[in-house]
């Protein structure tokens, strides 16, 4: 069976990310949503939260587990035998940085490649930084995050401005 590693930070999950992980899933046997268990400063949510946010939005989703890692994706990918990475692109000014992380990634472990799947285009202009930006001004971002992460987010910005 074909081991997918979609791994990022993930703070929060967001439609777009779902996106990419639907498209994942539907060519891997098995997918892995791997949350980088980073120190949480300049993140909104501590790693288990992300990894709980991530864990109900894919909770419908037979081929698809979430796990948390540190440390070189790389490693990761070698400990768990994944046989592809994934990382989603939203436009052409993601290529660049993406391009950098996979032939540093390829140098260290030739053996994991990485596959790029393009969003949808209704996501195409996302990101978690924006969400949360939109959010902290009351806006509205239900269209864009599951239900559970709009009240993860309603509940951490106004526990923030107490
Ligand atoms: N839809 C919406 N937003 C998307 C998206 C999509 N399809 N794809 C990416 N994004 C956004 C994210 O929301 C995030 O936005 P933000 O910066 O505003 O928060 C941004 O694009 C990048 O997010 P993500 O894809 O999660 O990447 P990341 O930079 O947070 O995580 C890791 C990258 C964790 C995979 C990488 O840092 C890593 O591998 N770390 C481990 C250490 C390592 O091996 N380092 C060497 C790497 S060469």
């Amino acid at each position: 069976m074909t081991l997918g590693l979609y791994a990022g930070s993930f703070d929060p999950i967001t439609k777009g990310h779902l996106d990419i992980v639907q498209r994942a899933a539907s060519i891997a046997g098995k997918l892995v949503l791997a949350v980088f268990d980073t120190p949480s400063k300049g993140l909104l949510f501590s790693t288990n939260e992300r990894l709980q946010l991530c864990q109900s939005a894919v909770a419908g989703m037979k081929n698809v587990e979430v796990a948390k890692f540190s440390g070189l994706l790389v490693e990761f990918a070698r400990s768990i035998n994944a046989n592809f990475m994934i990382r989603g692109l939203r436009n052409i000014t993601d290529l660049d940085y993406e391009v950098a992380m996979l032939m540093m990634n390829r140098k260290l472990n030739p053996r994991v490649d990485t596959i790029f799947l393009y969003t949808s285009q209704e996501y195409q202009s996302i990101s978690s930084s924006l969400i949360k930006e939109v959010a902290s001004f009351g806006g509205d971002i239900t269209d864009l995050v599951t239900k559970d992460v709009a009240q993860a987010l309603k509940s951490k910005l106004s526990a923030q401005a107490q």
